[in-house]
């Protein structure tokens, strides 16, 4: 099987490209990634000389680059991951979000359908459902109301890959997943940004009361459910994916000190997320029931696991903390470095430089 992966080198694609190899002797894979900030081929040296990877650094958006890619691995399927993945710079910088996964997940949809691309794994987020009142949990015909650009491109681009079923017959699939955490996660994320900077003794920024609940899922068993739906989903179908593992904010970083033996006088109530979303909460009753899936890590067990693997590779997270990250750092945390209790703002919040 032949398939084109976009976005390969990021956190979830690299993991998808690591596991699809070793688990899938016949797959053959050509990764497509423009390699931005968050694309970083060391998290792929494990499978950099196999024979049945190809890398090709191209954008999304490049219409000929995404063509040539299409003629060079005509592909039996197509896993799409490219994206801007991170709400705070969808905030900060919202066109980048809206050109990545608005527009190039269009230019995408038309390569595969003028070049018989086989079957459209779109990879979305729970994050599309917006914020919902506990207890409600969100299925797949629950309405769409994102909350920031990020969100809203990707409800945008799933409404696109599923017009492309209605009106062209493109074998396109949905999948909504929960919160991903795991190894190569980039250190802007909670958890990442929570381990790596508790591990060099920085404060920790939690957006306002820490309150939110976030749905926790290993990357490993979010790339089992992507196979699963990309061999066995229904065409037009769409896929919640959640290990049902609920945890406010301020739980997991207490959780995160208390596995490195840390003090919690690190925690920073900052300044809120505009728009911050309360709760994130899907039922991912349907691939559970049609393809098998189910998850495998227990957030108890997969925390520790990824807290090990950030102690273990700090290099990793010192390379990829530097170039723009610093700069990202201080434009984000430097405007909301308020504390959101004592009323303390600025440097003195102790957030604003790393
Ligand atoms: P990431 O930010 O770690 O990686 C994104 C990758 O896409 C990078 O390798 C980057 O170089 C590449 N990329 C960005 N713009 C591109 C462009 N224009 N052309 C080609 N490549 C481009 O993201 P991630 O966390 O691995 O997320 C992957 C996908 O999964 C995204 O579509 C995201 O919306 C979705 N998702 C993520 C989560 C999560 O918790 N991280 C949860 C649910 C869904
Ligand atoms: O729900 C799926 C989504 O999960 C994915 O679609 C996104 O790509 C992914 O980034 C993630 O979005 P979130 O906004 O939920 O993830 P993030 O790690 O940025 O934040 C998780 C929660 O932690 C959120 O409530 C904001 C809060 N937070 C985050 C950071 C970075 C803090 O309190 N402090 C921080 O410094």
């Amino acid at each position: 099987m032949q398939l084109i992966v976009t976005g390969g080198a990021g956190f979830i694609g690299s993991g998808f490209i690591r596991w699809a190899l070793a688990a899938h002797p016949d797959v053959r894979i050509l990764n497509l990634d423009k390699l931005t900030y968050a694309g970083n081929l060391e998290n792929l040296a494990s499978i950099e000389n196999d024979p049945r990877y190809t890398f090709v650094r191209a954008d999304i958006c490049d219409v000929d680059a995404v063509n040539d890619a299409f003629e060079a691995a005509p592909p039996d399927a197509v896993v799409h991951f490219a994206a801007e993945s991170h709400v705070d710079r969808s905030i900060l910088s919202p066109a980048a979000a809206v050109d990545t996964n608005v527009r190039g997940t269009f230019v995408l949809l038309e390569a595969a359908r003028r070049r018989n691309g086989g079957r459209f794994v779109h990879v979305s987020t729970d994050e599309v459902y917006g914020s919902l009142e506990a207890p409600i949990e969100a299925d797949e015909s629950f309405p769409l109301r994102p909350s920031s650009p990020y969100s809203a491109s990707k409800a945008a681009s799933d409404l696109i890959a599923l017009s492309y079923v209605k009106t062209f017959g493109l074998d396109v699939v949905v999948t909504r997943a929960a919160n991903n955490y795991g190894p190569y996660q980039f250190p802007e994320k909670l958890i990442p940004l929570m381990i790596a900077n508790a591990l060099e003794g920085e404060p920790l920024p939690v957006y306002g009361d820490g309150r939110q609940v976030r749905d926790w899922l290993h990357v490993d068993d979010h790339c089992r459910a992507i196979w699963a739906v990309l061999e066995t989903g229904r065409t037009g179908g769409i896929y919640n994916i959640s290990a049902d593992e609920p945890l406010a904010n301020i739980d997991i970083v207490t959780r995160i000190l208390a596995i490195l033996g840390a003090d919690e006088s690190l925690i920073r109530h900052v300044t809120d997320r505009p728009g911050h979303d309360r709760r994130y909460a899907i039922s991912s009753e349907t691939i559970r029931r049609e393809t098998g899936w189910a998850p495998r890590h227990s957030i108890e067990e997969g925390l520790s696991e990824t807290v090990a693997w950030y102690r273990a590779n700090q290099e990793w997270v010192r390379r990829v903390r530097s170039g723009g990250y610093t700069e990202y750092y201080d434009r984000n945390y430097g405007r909301r470095a308020g504390d959101a209790e004592s009323g303390v703002t600025g440097d003195r919040a102790g957030v604003r430089s790393r």
